[in-house]
């Protein structure tokens, strides 16, 4: 991966995905930014990243990241939304709020991230980037699901015009992962059935995330494109 002296913006990075992805930028001397809600106790291995808590459902927090950064930083290397939420309409949150929590998680935030810092993106002596990671069931949709899904088609079609908008000096592309990882919640039963709704019927684990995200960050020509990480969802 070609190096840079600014840094990679990330939310989200306290567990899972988000971690992996500071790590690795960490391990290969590009410097990181990381926003966390939770601290679960193992920040001790992202040593050198600036990491800033965040909660993202509350503007006010989302409106001092933005001040941080406009005052720390002269340039961005990239953007990568991966915070995310998961909430059921069978949670029992109420819809309006499982609505809006979704939307600002998904879309709101990275609408609001992406036109805030554009000029610092702009100012990365090379191509900078945005990598939205969005879902598979934008493809398809899902019953139980409904708020988040429609919320990460917004975030995937935020890729065609912010790509528009901010081309040439920043390509914006987006990751549609389904299954990368089981949650250790997760019982036997949901397993088998996750599994088995890809013809690859594997959890590929963080790593397949990171290696697309090396791969758009080396790209010197995909804009405005969604790469698929599904294991072949369609067409099984
Ligand atoms: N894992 C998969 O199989 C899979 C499949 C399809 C798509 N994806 C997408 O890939 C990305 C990463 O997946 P993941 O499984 O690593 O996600 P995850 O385990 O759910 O982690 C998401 C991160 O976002 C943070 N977050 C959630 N709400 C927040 C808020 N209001 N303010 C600030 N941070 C907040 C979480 O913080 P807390 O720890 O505080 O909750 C967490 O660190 C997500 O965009 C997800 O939609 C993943």
């Amino acid at each position: 991966m070609a190096t840079s002296s600014n840094p990679v913006l990330i939310t989200g990075v306290g567990k899972r995905i988000g971690y992996a992805l500071c790590q690795y930028f960490i391990h290969h001397g590009i410097p990181v930014i990381g926003t966390y809600r939770t601290d679960y106790g193992t920040f001790d291995k992202l040593i050198g990243a600036d990491l800033i808590h965040c909660d993202l459902y509350q503007q006010q927090d989302l409106d001092h990241l933005i001040d941080h950064l406009i005052r720390n930083y002269r340039g961005l290397r990239g953007i990568i939304h991966n915070a995310s939420d998961w909430v059921a309409e069978s949670s029992g949150v109420p819809p309006q709020e499982i609505f809006s929590k979704m939307m600002q998680i998904h879309a709101g935030v990275p609408y609001q991230l992406n036109l805030a810092l554009q000029d610092l993106l702009a100012n990365n002596s090379k191509t900078a980037d945005i990598i939205h990671i969005s879902d598979y069931v934008v493809e398809k949709g899902s019953a139980k699901h409904i708020a988040y899904a429609a919320s990460k088609a917004a975030l995937s079609n935020m890729t065609l015009s912010f790509a528009s908008l901010l081309a040439p000096h920043t390509k914006v592309n987006a990751i549609a992962p389904s299954l990368i990882m089981f949650n250790p919640e997760d019982d036997e039963a949901y397993r088998a059935k996750a599994l088995n709704k890809s013809v690859m019927k594997i959890t590929p684990g963080a790593e397949e995330v990171v290696n697309a995200v090396d791969y758009l960050l080396e790209s010197q020509y995909m804009t405005g494109r969604i790469l698929s990480l599904d294991g072949g969802r369609h067409i099984r």
